[in-house]
């Protein structure tokens, strides 16, 4: 039966890091005292759902949880230091303190350490999110105890949503482009200069005119999206901006 421990205190634990070629040891008092934390723990790093979206989400959302008072993001998993520090590179975590619980300590002593035997895992930690102060937990976000990996409740959203319902998340904006196309180049500029992060989708000739049409009923490049709602080209993107 895993408990919610809100209210008590985050266990007692030295983390074995590499640093480079070296070896770092970190203890939970340096990870924890005298800040607030957001802890998010996972049963595997590279395993689909924790790389798909439980970790990129925090690390996305990672400068709106410092303008909501979080000092920082930890992200606990029972693997060596090695696979964690790959991971991130991998994920571009640049956000995100790893930690690897490669014994099991941190998690056996949350009371989250479960058998993945079943998949060859052999002891993991359960998903859940926590918000520490000072080493004292605040809040926890534990997914149910279901069959399988559920994954309901530890998101990245839920967390903020706790911290403030009201906080500003990032702008997803995407620009379908064609590579060489002087208008999608000043849609991108006009973006950059309003500091807003994009994901740019060139299109090639062969698939263009249909995903264009499909998408925004229009035949030309670029075509922008915020939040869900069309833009247009780089002229309305000015228009909207002005507005
Ligand atoms: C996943 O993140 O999807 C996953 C985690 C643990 C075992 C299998 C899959």
């Amino acid at each position: 039966m895993l408990q919610n421990r809100e209210g008590q205190r985050v266990p007692n634990v030295i983390f074995h890091t590499r640093v480079g070629n070296d070896w770092k040891d970190i203890s939970t008092g340096e990870l924890f005292k005298g800040k607030t934390v957001v802890v998010f723990s996972l049963p595997g790093a590279f395993t689909p759902t924790c790389s798909s979206t439980h970790l990129p989400r925090y690390n996305e959302l990672a400068p709106t949880f410092a303008a909501n008072g979080v000092d920082s993001i930890l992200c606990v998993s029972v693997n060596d230091t090695f696979v964690m520090n790959e991971w991130a590179k991998d994920q571009e975590a640049q956000n995100i303190t790893m930690v690897p619980d490669g014994n099991g300590d941190f998690t056996e002593g949350m009371g989250m350490l479960v058998d993945k035997l079943d998949l060859g895992f052999g002891r993991r930690s359960w998903r859940y999110s926590m918000l520490v102060k000072d080493g004292v937990i605040e809040k926890m976000f534990i997914e149910p105890q279901e069959p399988g990996d559920p994954f309901k409740v530890s998101d990245a959203d839920t967390m903020l949503d706790y911290i403030n319902k009201d906080a500003k998340k990032p702008d997803q904006v995407v620009v379908f482009s064609k590579v060489g196309c002087p208008h999608c180049a000043r849609a991108k500029a006009l973006l950059e200069d309003k500091g807003l992060a994009y994901v740019d989708v060139p299109l090639d000739n062969k698939i263009r005119g249909k995903v264009l049409g499909a998408v925004s009923g229009k035949m030309t490049a670029p075509q922008v999206f915020i939040n869900g709602q069309l833009i247009g080209s780089a002229d309305e993107l000015e228009t909207y901006f002005k507005a």
